[in-house]
């Protein structure tokens, strides 16, 4: 798959800190477009913009203190005001795909708990059809991952568990595994949707539907906003 290019990042993630202002309660995604706007939101910070933020997964956390940028845990906020994160695929409705970088659960919990979720990403993330460009990943309870995955093929999906580095199935932060799971272009996401959670075991999965309020698009030398 194309690489984005980190300077249209760095350009998106900057557009993305003008809908910031002081003393709002940020959700901070995951993945290199996440963590772009993690590092452009760690300068104003240090130059004396007070906000709060809830991280989306350990990696996000761990950059967002280096950054030094106050975290609170869900049950110390009252709400999020704005959450902010990247995606594998983004369709002309601005439904989404989301989860290769594993973070999908807790990336959902914080979109949802969101007044406004702004979705950051470059231009080969834009498909005509969800499941054109990735695999949707299921986040599955590991023993009921053999299950699941017959069930996921009867749905007509080729379910994967993905790796680790060693090897070894991925653990997700909530210690689940993730079925990468190819259905092809999806004509009917909803529909999926509704099927995937039916099956006893799945989390979640990575279908975002009717969640993002506006996608900024990181392209040469500028940033396009699609709404819905
Ligand atoms: C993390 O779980 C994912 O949902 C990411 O938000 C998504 O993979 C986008 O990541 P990149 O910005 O690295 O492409």
């Amino acid at each position: 798959a194309p690489q984005p290019n980190p300077a249209d990042l760095d350009r998106v993630a900057v557009a993305a800190l003008t809908r910031v202002a002081d003393g709002m309660t940020l959700g901070l995604g995951t993945g290199r477009a996440a963590e772009a706007f993690i590092r452009k939101l760690g300068e104003r910070v240090r130059r004396g913009m007070r906000i709060h933020a809830v991280a989306t997964s350990e990696r996000s956390a761990a950059l967002a203190h280096k950054e030094s940028i106050e975290l609170l845990q869900l049950d110390e906020v009252q709400r999020v005001d704005v959450a902010f994160d990247g995606a594998d695929e983004v369709a002309p409705d601005l439904s989404l795909t989301k989860g290769l970088g594993g973070a999908l659960l807790r990336e959902r919990v914080v979109a949802f708990d969101a007044e406004r979720f702004v979705v950051l990403v470059t231009p080969e993330k834009l498909v005509e059809r969800l499941g054109t460009r990735v695999p949707i990943p299921i986040e599955v309870v590991p023993f009921a991952s053999p299950s699941a995955s017959r069930h996921l093929q009867k749905l007509g999906g080729k379910p994967v568990v993905r790796k680790d580095v060693a090897g070894l199935p991925y653990r997700t932060d909530n210690h689940n595994w993730i079925l990468d799971t190819d259905f092809g272009p999806i004509d009917d996401p909803q529909g999926l949707d509704v099927r995937l959670r039916r099956i006893p075991g799945v989390v979640d999965n990575g279908l975002f539907l009717g969640m993002a309020s506006v996608v900024l698009v990181g392209e040469e030398g500028s940033v396009r906003e699609i709404r819905r």
